[in-house]
C-alpha cells in the first residue's frame, strides 16, 4: 500500500530557521523573508515522506505538520 502525506507550514509559527529546507530542498522553500512555503503539498516517494519527517522533528517551532491520507 502506497502511503501518501500532505505536508503543510504553519506561517504564523514559521521563524525563518530554515532546517526544514537545509534537510528537504525537494520539499521546502523559502520565501522572501525566509520563511518556509511547501514546495509539494503531497507526497508518496518513501525517501521524500521520510525526509518531511526528518524536516518536521528538527524545526525548532513545530511549524510543519504532516499528515497521512
Ligand atoms: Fe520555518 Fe521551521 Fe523551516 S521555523 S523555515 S518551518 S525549520
Amino acid at each position: 500500500m502506497t502511503t501518501q502525506i500532505t505536508i503543510r507550514v504553519d506561517q504564523d509559527k514559521c521563524q525563518g530557521h530554515a532546517r526544514c529546507h537545509a534537510l528537504a530542498p525537494e520539499l521546502f522553500q523559502l520565501d522572501e523573508f525566509g520563511n518556509a512555503r511547501e514546495k509539494l503539498s503531497t507526497c508518496s516517494d518513501p525517501d521524500l515522506i521520510e525526509k518531511a519527517h526528518i524536516a518536521r522533528a528538527n524545526c525548532p517551532e513545530e511549524a510543519i505538520t504532516i499528515s497521512e491520507l
